[in-house]
């Protein structure tokens, strides 16, 4: 412990402390759906909404206000495809999600989520062959188009959260080549397999028809293999590399931290969002356990942290830091 003369007041408390948080690391999470009118809470995640686009004006205010400056975007349409089309397209609901967000505030950073599972019929993140085996070429080409749409519709970032082997590489090469270079990829590169994310297969309406996702995530039991996704992608020109979920791999931040001088991004998921947000509103924490958990995040090495929780960290950060 530090010795009682660095902790007998706040203000010598908050001169040594290690690790701080600010409104510059956290990236809140939209899920844009069809339809009018629409500002619906998702059932299996309190307090986060699906929104229609006339409903996203006010919503980009209203984060402004709460002092958020960083988005990323999740589409929901009601229509899919077995081509996913509603992925790429010019009017898909992501591109004009963008372009009403970049209009109301120019200078909210939006990312965007790349993935197939939310626009594809089957739920899927990519294409198969007959035989089961993923459809490789079709599945880059179909994330690096839908990739260079965002671009084009005024995205600031975009996330792939596929995890097909290549597609960093591949998608870097259609933007750099559509003259996209500044527009950076932080890829969701140590993505595990994980029961985590079952509130959000709600939220995005994206639970796989058949099968499940373990030939393309990771199993929570391998580090190891989470360091050479790392290695792969930074390898393939990705600008930052996530780790997700957070909380459950505290220790892939901090090596994965030490792999490269890239920042380091962790997605705090719907999973880890209902535990603490249901244990808080039933009384069993104090609700200072959402800013611990967000800390934690960060002293693990974290830079960017996507949470739900981004709505309340800038009352947190008076009460707290
Ligand atoms: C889509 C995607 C998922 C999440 C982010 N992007 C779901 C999944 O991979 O099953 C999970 C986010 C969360 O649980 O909050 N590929
Ligand atoms: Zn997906």
């Amino acid at each position: 412990m530090l010795p009682t003369r660095l902790r007998k007041n706040a203000a010598i408390r908050n001169l040594v402390r290690e690790t701080q948080l600010s409104m510059n690391d956290v990236v809140y999470p939209l899920f844009i759906v069809d339809g009018q009118n629409i500002r619906r809470e998702i059932s299996s995640m309190k307090d986060q909404y699906h929104l229609s686009l006339d409903r996203l004006e006010a919503e980009t205010l209203a984060l402004k206000e709460l002092g958020i400056r960083y988005v990323i975007l999740f589409g929901v349409p009601d229509e899919k495809d077995s081509d996913a089309t509603p992925a790429f397209v010019e009017n898909g609901l992501v591109q004009k999600a963008i372009r009403v967000i970049k209009k109301t505030d120019p200078d909210m950073y939006v990312i965007t989520d790349v993935c197939l599972c939310e626009f594809k019929s089957d739920g899927h993140c990519c294409f198969f062959e007959e035989n089961g085996d993923i459809q490789r070429e079709k599945t880059l080409k179909t994330l690096s188009r839908t990739a260079l749409s965002h671009a084009q519709a005024g995205a600031d970032m975009v996330a792939p959260s596929d995890m097909m082997d290549g597609r960093i590489g591949h998608m870097r090469d259609t933007l750099n080549q559509a003259g996209y270079e500044s527009i950076p990829i932080m890829a969701y590169s140590a993505k595990f397999a994980s029961s985590f994310y079952g509130p959000f297969r709600d939220a995005a309406n994206s639970a796989p028809a058949f099968g499940d996702r373990r030939s393309y995530q990771m199993d929570p039991a391998n580090g190891r293999e989470a360091l050479k996704e790392m290695v792969l992608d930074i390898d393939e020109g990705a600008d930052i590399v996530m780790v997700k979920p957070a909380m459950p791999y505290l220790d892939l931040i901090a090596q994965g931290k030490d792999l490269s001088y890239l920042p380091m991004a962790a997605y705090q998921v719907s999973g880890e969002y209902a535990m603490i947000k249901n244990a808080v509103d039933a009384n069993l924490m104090d609700q200072r356990v959402i800013f611990e958990s967000l800390i934690s995040i960060k002293r693990a090495g974290a830079d960017i942290i996507i949470t739900y929780f981004a709505k309340e960290l800038q009352a947190m950060l008076k009460d707290y830091q």
